[in-house]
Protein backbone atom coordinates (compact mmCIF):
# COMPACT_ATOMS: atom_id res chain seq x y z
CA UNK A 1 0.00 0.00 0.00
CA UNK A 2 1.08 3.41 -0.84
CA UNK A 3 0.82 4.46 2.96
CA UNK A 4 4.17 1.86 3.41
CA UNK A 5 5.59 1.87 0.31
CA UNK A 6 6.57 5.91 -0.17
CA UNK A 7 8.15 8.12 1.95
CA UNK A 8 5.16 10.60 2.08
CA UNK A 9 3.00 7.58 2.94
CA UNK A 10 5.19 6.69 6.35
CA UNK A 11 4.97 10.58 6.98
CA UNK A 12 1.21 11.08 6.59
CA UNK A 13 0.92 7.81 8.83
CA UNK A 14 3.11 9.85 11.64
CA UNK A 15 1.50 13.05 11.10
CA UNK A 16 -1.69 11.11 11.60
CA UNK A 17 -1.23 9.24 14.84
CA UNK A 18 0.97 11.81 16.30
CA UNK A 19 -1.88 14.87 15.73
CA UNK A 20 -4.24 12.16 17.53
CA UNK A 21 -2.04 11.39 20.42
CA UNK A 22 -1.80 15.35 20.86
CA UNK A 23 -5.41 14.77 20.93
CA UNK A 24 -5.56 12.66 23.82
CA UNK A 25 -2.56 14.52 25.79
CA UNK A 26 -5.12 17.45 25.89
CA UNK A 27 -7.81 15.59 27.32
CA UNK A 28 -5.48 13.95 29.66
CA UNK A 29 -4.37 17.52 30.87
CA UNK A 30 -7.34 18.94 31.01
CA UNK A 31 -8.63 15.34 33.52
CA UNK A 32 -5.37 16.18 35.51
CA UNK A 33 -6.18 19.73 35.74
CA UNK A 34 -9.62 18.63 37.77
CA UNK A 35 -7.28 17.73 40.49
CA UNK A 36 -6.12 21.30 41.33
CA UNK A 37 -9.46 22.52 41.91
CA UNK A 38 -11.13 18.98 43.23
CA UNK A 39 -9.78 15.92 44.79
CA UNK A 40 -13.48 14.28 44.61
CA UNK A 41 -13.92 15.18 41.45
CA UNK A 42 -11.13 14.13 39.86
CA UNK A 43 -11.70 10.87 41.91
CA UNK A 44 -14.99 11.01 39.90
CA UNK A 45 -13.41 10.99 36.29
CA UNK A 46 -11.21 8.17 37.78
CA UNK A 47 -13.94 6.13 38.55
CA UNK A 48 -15.91 6.70 35.58
CA UNK A 49 -13.03 5.98 33.34
CA UNK A 50 -11.57 2.92 36.06
CA UNK A 51 -11.20 -0.59 33.95
CA UNK A 52 -14.76 -0.33 32.49
CA UNK A 53 -14.82 -1.82 28.85
CA UNK A 54 -14.89 1.59 26.97
CA UNK A 55 -11.73 2.62 29.06
CA UNK A 56 -10.25 -0.62 28.12
CA UNK A 57 -11.15 -0.51 24.73
CA UNK A 58 -9.59 3.50 25.00
CA UNK A 59 -6.24 2.22 26.54
CA UNK A 60 -5.92 -0.64 23.52
CA UNK A 61 -6.28 2.28 20.40
CA UNK A 62 -4.52 4.38 22.61
CA UNK A 63 -1.34 1.80 22.63
CA UNK A 64 -1.88 1.24 19.07
CA UNK A 65 -1.31 5.05 18.14
CA UNK A 66 1.50 5.04 19.97
CA UNK A 67 3.36 1.76 18.62
CA UNK A 68 2.30 2.66 14.78
CA UNK A 69 3.62 5.86 15.44
CA UNK A 70 7.15 5.13 16.77
CA UNK A 71 7.45 1.79 14.67
CA UNK A 72 7.40 4.88 11.94
CA UNK A 73 9.52 7.27 13.35
CA UNK A 74 12.50 4.75 13.37
CA UNK A 75 11.29 3.12 10.13
CA UNK A 76 11.67 6.83 8.64
CA UNK A 77 14.61 8.03 10.24
CA UNK A 78 16.79 4.62 8.73
CA UNK A 79 15.20 5.38 5.34
CA UNK A 80 16.35 8.83 5.47
CA UNK A 81 19.88 7.79 7.18
CA UNK A 82 20.46 5.31 4.38
CA UNK A 83 19.16 8.24 1.64
CA UNK A 84 22.03 10.40 2.94
CA UNK A 85 24.96 7.60 2.17
CA UNK A 86 28.30 8.84 2.74
CA UNK A 87 27.51 12.58 2.30
CA UNK A 88 26.48 11.90 5.91
CA UNK A 89 28.82 14.05 7.62
CA UNK A 90 29.69 16.44 4.83
CA UNK A 91 27.87 18.92 6.44
CA UNK A 92 28.08 19.40 10.66
CA UNK A 93 26.19 23.11 10.74
CA UNK A 94 22.67 23.01 11.29
CA UNK A 95 20.98 25.00 8.26
CA UNK A 96 19.73 28.03 10.60
CA UNK A 97 16.05 27.62 9.69
CA UNK A 98 16.00 24.01 10.94
CA UNK A 99 14.88 24.18 14.62
CA UNK A 100 17.06 22.47 16.81
CA UNK A 101 13.94 20.31 17.61
CA UNK A 102 13.28 18.69 14.02
CA UNK A 103 17.02 17.61 14.39
CA UNK A 104 16.43 16.17 17.48
CA UNK A 105 13.05 14.67 16.97
CA UNK A 106 14.40 10.88 17.49
CA UNK A 107 16.24 11.04 20.43
CA UNK A 108 13.31 13.51 21.98
CA UNK A 109 11.14 11.03 20.67
CA UNK A 110 12.72 8.07 22.73
CA UNK A 111 12.69 10.81 26.08
CA UNK A 112 9.58 10.92 25.77
CA UNK A 113 8.76 7.13 25.77
CA UNK A 114 11.14 5.75 28.82
CA UNK A 115 9.00 8.94 30.11
CA UNK A 116 6.15 6.98 29.53
CA UNK A 117 7.25 3.50 31.02
CA UNK A 118 7.76 4.88 33.81
CA UNK A 119 4.49 6.83 34.03
CA UNK A 120 2.76 3.73 33.43
CA UNK A 121 4.41 2.07 35.98
CA UNK A 122 3.66 5.11 39.05
CA UNK A 123 -0.09 5.03 37.68
CA UNK A 124 -1.47 2.79 34.84
CA UNK A 125 -0.11 -0.55 36.94
CA UNK A 126 -1.41 0.71 40.30
CA UNK A 127 -5.00 1.74 38.79
CA UNK A 128 -6.28 -0.10 35.39
CA UNK A 129 -4.20 -3.30 36.03
CA UNK A 130 -4.71 -3.28 39.68
CA UNK A 131 -8.38 -3.17 38.34
CA UNK A 132 -8.17 -5.33 35.81
CA UNK A 133 -6.37 -8.47 37.70
CA UNK A 134 -9.43 -8.07 40.01
CA UNK A 135 -6.68 -6.51 43.19
CA UNK A 136 -8.79 -4.41 44.95
CA UNK A 137 -6.28 -1.90 46.14
CA UNK A 138 -2.61 -0.87 45.71
CA UNK A 139 -0.31 -0.35 48.69
CA UNK A 140 1.34 2.99 49.51
CA UNK A 141 3.23 2.67 53.01
CA UNK A 142 1.34 0.35 54.54
CA UNK A 143 -1.92 2.05 54.05
CA UNK A 144 -4.05 0.22 50.78
CA UNK A 145 -5.77 2.90 48.59
CA UNK A 146 -8.44 2.15 45.95
CA UNK A 147 -6.84 2.07 42.32
CA UNK A 148 -9.73 4.57 41.56
CA UNK A 149 -8.07 6.89 44.04
CA UNK A 150 -6.02 8.93 41.91
CA UNK A 151 -5.83 12.23 43.64
CA UNK A 152 -3.67 10.19 46.56
CA UNK A 153 -1.49 8.90 43.99
CA UNK A 154 -0.56 11.62 41.98
CA UNK A 155 0.23 13.31 46.36
CA UNK A 156 1.99 10.25 46.70
CA UNK A 157 4.18 10.44 43.21
CA UNK A 158 5.06 13.73 43.80
CA UNK A 159 6.06 13.46 47.34
CA UNK A 160 9.07 12.03 46.06
CA UNK A 161 11.25 15.11 45.15
CA UNK A 162 13.18 12.96 42.03
CA UNK A 163 9.67 12.30 40.59
CA UNK A 164 9.16 16.06 40.58
CA UNK A 165 12.34 16.40 38.88
CA UNK A 166 11.99 13.39 35.94
CA UNK A 167 8.11 14.61 35.03
CA UNK A 168 9.70 17.92 34.74
CA UNK A 169 12.58 17.34 32.46
CA UNK A 170 10.33 14.75 30.59
CA UNK A 171 7.84 17.56 30.31
CA UNK A 172 10.79 19.82 28.94
CA UNK A 173 11.62 16.95 26.30
CA UNK A 174 7.69 16.51 25.32
CA UNK A 175 7.23 20.63 24.65
CA UNK A 176 10.00 19.94 22.25
CA UNK A 177 9.12 16.97 20.48
CA UNK A 178 5.29 18.59 20.16
CA UNK A 179 6.51 22.05 19.37
CA UNK A 180 8.18 20.61 15.81
CA UNK A 181 5.85 17.82 15.55
CA UNK A 182 2.40 20.07 15.61
CA UNK A 183 2.73 22.27 12.50
CA UNK A 184 5.03 19.70 11.20
CA UNK A 185 2.14 17.12 11.02
CA UNK A 186 -0.31 19.97 9.66
CA UNK A 187 2.28 20.41 6.98
CA UNK A 188 2.61 17.44 5.68
CA UNK A 189 -0.98 16.88 5.51
CA UNK A 190 -0.85 19.59 3.11
CA UNK A 191 -0.89 23.00 4.84
CA UNK A 192 1.91 24.20 3.74
CA UNK A 193 2.34 27.40 1.91
CA UNK A 194 4.04 30.20 3.35
CA UNK A 195 1.50 32.15 5.46
CA UNK A 196 -0.17 28.97 7.00
CA UNK A 197 3.82 27.51 8.05
CA UNK A 198 4.44 31.04 10.05
CA UNK A 199 1.14 30.85 11.91
CA UNK A 200 1.22 26.73 12.59
CA UNK A 201 4.30 27.62 14.34
CA UNK A 202 2.53 30.58 16.26
CA UNK A 203 -0.38 28.02 16.98
CA UNK A 204 1.69 25.64 17.81
CA UNK A 205 4.00 27.11 19.80
CA UNK A 206 0.89 28.31 22.10
CA UNK A 207 -1.01 25.68 22.22
CA UNK A 208 2.10 22.81 23.03
CA UNK A 209 2.90 25.29 25.75
CA UNK A 210 -0.38 25.73 27.55
CA UNK A 211 -0.45 21.92 27.49
CA UNK A 212 2.81 21.38 29.01
CA UNK A 213 2.24 24.05 31.88
CA UNK A 214 -0.93 22.38 32.40
CA UNK A 215 0.91 19.46 32.99
CA UNK A 216 3.96 20.67 35.11
CA UNK A 217 0.85 22.67 37.17
CA UNK A 218 -0.01 19.43 38.69
CA UNK A 219 3.17 18.13 38.90
CA UNK A 220 4.89 21.63 40.94
CA UNK A 221 1.90 22.10 42.88
CA UNK A 222 1.37 18.38 44.49
CA UNK A 223 5.37 18.16 44.99
CA UNK A 224 5.05 21.26 46.85
CA UNK A 225 2.61 20.28 48.87
CA UNK A 226 0.23 22.88 47.91
CA UNK A 227 -2.64 20.26 47.27
C1 LIG B 1 2.28 15.16 34.73
C2 LIG B 1 1.08 14.96 35.07
C3 LIG B 1 0.34 13.67 34.80
C4 LIG B 1 -0.49 13.05 35.70
C5 LIG B 1 -0.79 13.50 37.12
C6 LIG B 1 -1.01 11.88 35.05
C7 LIG B 1 -1.89 10.98 35.63
C8 LIG B 1 -2.28 9.78 35.08
C9 LIG B 1 -3.12 8.81 35.73
C10 LIG B 1 -3.74 8.96 37.12
C11 LIG B 1 -3.26 7.76 34.88
C12 LIG B 1 -3.98 6.42 35.16
C13 LIG B 1 -5.38 6.39 34.63
C14 LIG B 1 -5.99 5.04 34.89
O1 LIG B 1 -5.35 3.99 34.71
O2 LIG B 1 -7.17 5.02 35.27
C15 LIG B 1 -2.51 8.06 33.68
C16 LIG B 1 -2.42 7.24 32.59
C17 LIG B 1 -1.72 7.54 31.44
N1 LIG B 1 -0.98 8.67 31.20
FE1 LIG B 1 -0.77 10.24 32.48
N2 LIG B 1 -0.51 11.82 33.77
C18 LIG B 1 0.33 12.88 33.57
C19 LIG B 1 1.05 13.17 32.41
C20 LIG B 1 1.07 12.38 31.28
C21 LIG B 1 1.80 12.69 30.07
C22 LIG B 1 2.64 13.94 29.88
C23 LIG B 1 1.60 11.65 29.20
C24 LIG B 1 2.11 11.41 27.81
C25 LIG B 1 3.14 11.92 27.25
C26 LIG B 1 0.75 10.69 29.86
C27 LIG B 1 0.35 9.50 29.29
C28 LIG B 1 -0.45 8.57 29.93
C29 LIG B 1 -0.88 7.33 29.32
C30 LIG B 1 -0.52 6.84 27.91
C31 LIG B 1 -1.68 6.67 30.27
C32 LIG B 1 -2.42 5.35 30.12
C33 LIG B 1 -3.79 5.74 29.61
C34 LIG B 1 -4.78 4.63 29.56
O3 LIG B 1 -4.79 3.76 30.43
O4 LIG B 1 -5.60 4.66 28.62
N3 LIG B 1 0.44 11.17 31.11
N4 LIG B 1 -1.92 9.30 33.83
Amino acid sequence: MWLNNSSIGRKLVMSVTGLALILFLTFHMAMNLVALFSVEGYNMVCEFLGANWYAVVATMGLAALFVIHIVYAFWLTLQNYKARGNDRYAVTDRPKSVEWSSQNMLVLGVIVLLGIGLHLVHFWSKMMLVELTNGKEFVINGNAISPTDGAALIRYTFSQWYNVVLYLIWIAAIWFHLNHGFWSAFQTIGWNNKVWQSRLQTISLWYTTILCLGFAAVVILFGAGIL
